[in-house]
């Protein structure tokens, strides 16, 4: 079951379910978890996409525990908790008129009680929260409130006592009359033991595989978590190339890893919001194949290369071969993606190297791509290209590069006129599907115009 689930049958019913599929943020709670900087914080994360297992073992807290009372022995709350208990978050929703139906004030309480404790309650820290009723302006004005208070309080205590240490684990629980059994091991070699059992499936964040879950009431015979798993969560940079450990989370790499790669701070920045880049992976964004998933893109762009472990041992493919066909891979039965690599080099020659991302969606946060398109052109001292590559994700079955195109531009000027010849190309490079998101018709036309806004942004 997921945690959620957990906590409104157990009783904690303060935790609400809105969407169930990590879309509205009510169902936020915060976990103490190891931040970039390797230190114990508070992360704020969607209650609804976490199977249960993966919290063993670490503290949660909710709206119904945070209150400055004495927290009695039982986990929540069954005395009213007068205002002077309230937690300053919570006060300053009070005060400010942030709540009227209160369905979505658990989730943006935990989302400003995360924040609260690294120093930036802001609109970004509610970027995953939606508010149907009372409108944003109060909750903002709540999160200025809370913006420059002190926290110097049990929960920073708490904090600093905190053992985040994820104790190795592996449970089998009885759903329904099936046998369900969730491992969280800590190293490679027992990752690929346990993923000799055919009915094994790996989890990372669960930001994917959560949705199965929630919303299709799957069942998973066993499952195998990533995210304790050394090996996978580490982020090494040389100086020909950065390796990031495909658990480590979408948070880490954006504060472990920022000004590295402009295009993927920029998608970075633009994907889902920050309860689900607590847990989403690289890993899991390779993993599901999806064609509209934003990160391959970028990484099709930096000509990143996958470290794959099997029982056989280890190798690398190029990311631009892994992608075999509509959510299909190279990836072999008892494999897990280790890393991904994205070299540093430039290609010989370069004066200035030439790189962004672009999300197109109907919304600016929290939204899937209707298409998303990262681009590199290298350039020498007389504006020649040396390199270019565009990876498109959205217009086709697979994330993917437009070759014929990056051929056509090798050895053109980096000018308009170049840009205008190679427009046919791009037009033709993919047959992309009409959907609820976009048409076809609207799809092609943005591969070119992305393209054509990169050129004007950096000619
Ligand atoms: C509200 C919401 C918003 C989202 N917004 C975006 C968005 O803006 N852009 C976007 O691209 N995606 C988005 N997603 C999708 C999802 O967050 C991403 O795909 C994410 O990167 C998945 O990572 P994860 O660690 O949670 O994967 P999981 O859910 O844990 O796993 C996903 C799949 O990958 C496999 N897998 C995981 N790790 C590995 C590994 N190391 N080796 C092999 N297989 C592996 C799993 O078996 C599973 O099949 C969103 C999801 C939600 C719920
Ligand atoms: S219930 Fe909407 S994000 Fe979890
Ligand atoms: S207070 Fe009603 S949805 Fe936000």
């Amino acid at each position: 079951m997921t945690l959620l689930e957990y906590l409104r049958l157990s009783g904690r019913a303060g935790t609400k379910e809105g969407c169930g599929d990590g879309d509205c943020g009510a169902c936020t709670v915060a976990l103490i978890g190891e931040g970039a900087d390797g230190q114990p914080h508070y992360q704020a994360v969607n209650s609804c996409l976490i199977p249960l297992g993966a919290v063993a073992g670490r503290q949660v807290l909710t709206a119904d525990g945070i209150t400055n009372c004495h927290l009695p022995k039982a986990a929540f709350v069954k005395e009213p908790v007068t205002a002077d208990q309230l937690h300053p978050v919570q006060a300053a929703m009070v005060e400010t008129g942030g709540s009227q139906c209160g369905y979505c004030t658990p989730g943006f309480i935990m989302s400003l009680f995360a924040a609260y404790y690294d120093g930036t309650p802001d609109d970004l820290s509610v970027e995953g929260n939606l508010c149907r009723c009372t409108g944003y302006i109060p909750i903002r004005r709540a999160a200025q409130m809370v913006a420059d208070a002190a926290a110097q309080d049990q929960f920073s205590e708490q904090l600093v006592s905190a053992s985040t240490d994820l104790v190795p684990l592996a449970y089998t629980t009885q759903n329904n009359g099936h046998s369900e059994r969730f491992y969280r091991p800590t190293q490679l070699s027992d990752v690929l033991e346990l993923l000799q059992h055919p009915d094994a499936t790996l989890v990372a964040g669960a930001t994917d595989l959560g949705l199965e879950m929630s919303w299709h009431r799957q069942q998973y015979p066993m499952l195998i978590s990533l995210e304790a798993v050394a090996e996978l969560n580490q982020i090494h940079q040389t100086d020909e190339l950065v390796e990031i450990g495909a658990a480590v989370p979408l948070s880490h790499i954006e504060t472990n890893l920022h000004g590295v790669f402009p295009s993927l701070d920029e998608m970075i920045h633009w994907f889902a919001a920050r309860q689900v880049r607590n847990r989403a992976t690289l890993g899991g964004n390779i993993g599901t194949a999806s064609p509209i998933g934003d990160l391959p893109p970028v990484l099709l762009s930096l000509d990143a290369v996958l470290k794959l472990a099997g029982s056989g041992g280890e190798r690398t493919l190029p990311l631009a071969d892994f992608f075999t066909g509509y959510r299909q891979t190279e990836l072999q039965p008892g494999e897990v993606i280790v890393s991904v690599q994205i070299p540093k080099a430039l290609t010989p020659g370069t004066d200035r190297r030439l790189s962004q991302s672009y999300k197109i969606g109907k919304r600016g946060t929290d939204d899937i791509s209707i298409v998303a398109a990262a681009f590199v052109v290298d350039v020498d001292g007389e504006n020649q290209i040396l390199q270019a590559r565009l990876g498109y994700g959205g217009v086709a079955a697979t994330p993917a590069r437009a070759i014929a195109a990056e051929e056509f531009l090798l050895g053109k000027p980096w000018t308009m006129a170049t840009v205008q010849a190679v427009k046919p190309l791009l037009q033709e490079a993919f047959t992309p599907l009409t959907d609820l998101r976009g048409s076809a018709e609207y799809r092609k036309r943005l591969v070119v115009n992305l393209f054509e806004k990169f050129f004007v942004e950096f000619s």
